[in-house]
């Protein structure tokens, strides 16, 4: 293990030019998709992850025997804290399970203890998971982009990005053994697949402050009955995803090993870019915590309800010891919010951080 880590300082993040202009844009674009996506269902849903396939309430046990430099914010003491967690893909529209899409895992710790990331009145901790190692779009100019060829699906049938995304794929096969580069829409079409949520690897993806040091957090399933789910495919169907998920936690507890991959070089680990996956071989991921989820019913309509339209999981609902870092996150800090007042606003919610477990409905 590397004995030199990264220490965290507030000069390793760098503002890039025009910043606040190209954010501006990705939120207009955004916001245009949303709406448009709203008016469709008549329903306002999340600009990203719009689907939900499980949400289940469960612990976060904090380990007391992680290494020294592991032990930092949320994790530097054992502890035991309710969390709420909600398993989605990541099209802001709800399509069919069908058509493969990356799958997220959003992680609200309750009742956590601690100065905040921003000056909200929250007591949450929100990890935000998608089961890959890097952003591919994780530039602000190549996430604009990304984005500018998201904003052109809610009017596309499911059978139109279907055929999108095998084409994108056949492409994507021949430029990679050309060793060229893939244009955006095509690495989208890439990045699709159709593998059991519960069998996944997630990551943040992008960098996060980890108390002294900086690190990316992933959750990797740890009970033996996931982890033989890994990389198998799902059976068909419009909502299998939902199905898969309610079948396995109807009868049965599953965990995650949460952990902490700490950066000891952001020459090699960047902080801005994180369309870079850091290298295991240089830090390896270590454990921190287990995610502990019992058995229950895991897509109630109560919970669904909840879950969907008051609840919002964003990075920044974080403690300043685990403050989002580099372009992609800040430029979260502004879509999230964006995102989230729209749909409440369209649906009429009140939007609710919650301060109790209580408030999960069965
Ligand atoms: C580091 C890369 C990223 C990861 C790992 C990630 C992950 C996620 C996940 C898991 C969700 C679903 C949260 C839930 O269940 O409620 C989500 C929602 C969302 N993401 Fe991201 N995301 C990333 C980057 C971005 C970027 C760069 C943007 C835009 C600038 C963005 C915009 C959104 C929006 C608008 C939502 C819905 C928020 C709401 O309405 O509550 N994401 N993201």
């Amino acid at each position: 293990m590397p004995t030199t880590f990264t220490r965290y300082r507030d000069d390793l993040e760098h503002k890039v030019d025009n910043e606040d202009e190209i954010v501006a844009s990705i939120l207009a674009s955004m916001s245009r998709a949303n709406e448009a996506v709203a008016a469709k269902h008549r329903h306002g849903v999340r600009d990203a992850h719009a689907k939900s396939h499980g949400i289940l309430a469960g612990e976060l046990r904090v380990h007391a025997n992680a290494p020294a430099p592991y032990r930092q914010g949320l994790f530097a003491e054992p502890a035991t804290y309710p969390v709420i967690v909600r398993l989605s893909t990541a099209p802001g529209d709800l399509r069919s399970d069908d058509l493969g899409a990356p799958r997220g895992m959003a992680i609200k710790v309750i009742g956590v203890p601690g100065e905040r990331a921003l000056n909200d009145d929250a007591i949450t901790q929100d990890f935000l998971l998608v089961n890959d190692d890097h952003l591919p779009f994780g530039t602000l100019d190549k996430y604009l982009e990304f984005q500018k060829v998201l904003e052109a699906q809610p009017a596309m049938t499911d059978t139109e990005i279907r055929n999108a995304t095998r084409k994108g794929k056949a492409i994507g096969a021949v430029l990679t053994a050309l060793h060229r580069p893939l244009p955006v829409p095509v690495e989208l079409a890439t990045v699709t697949h159709n593998n059991d949520i519960l069998g996944e690897t997630f990551n943040s993806l992008a960098a996060l402050r980890h108390g002294d040091y900086v690190a990316k957090i992933s959750a990797a399933p740890l009970t033996r009955a996931l982890r033989a789910r890994t990389g198998k495919p799902i059976p068909k169907g419009e909502s299998a995803l939902q199905q898969v998920v309610a079948d396995y936690f109807r009868h049965q507890d599953g965990e995650y090993s949460i952990r902490a991959q700490l950066c000891t070089d952001p020459a090699i680990m960047p902080i801005e870019d994180a369309t870079v996956a850091w290298p295991e071989a240089l830090s390896p991921h270590v454990s921190v915590a287990t995610l502990h989820l019992p058995a229950q019913n895991t897509y109630s309509d109560a919970r669904r309800v909840f879950a969907d339209d008051t609840l919002s999981f964003s990075p920044w609902h974080a403690l300043a010891a685990h403050r989002p870092l580099g372009a992609i996150m800040r430029s979260r800090a502004r879509a999230y919010p964006s995102s989230s007042d729209f749909r409440h606003g369209y649906n009429q919610v009140a939007a609710r951080e919650p301060r109790d477990i209580g408030e999960l409905p069965d």
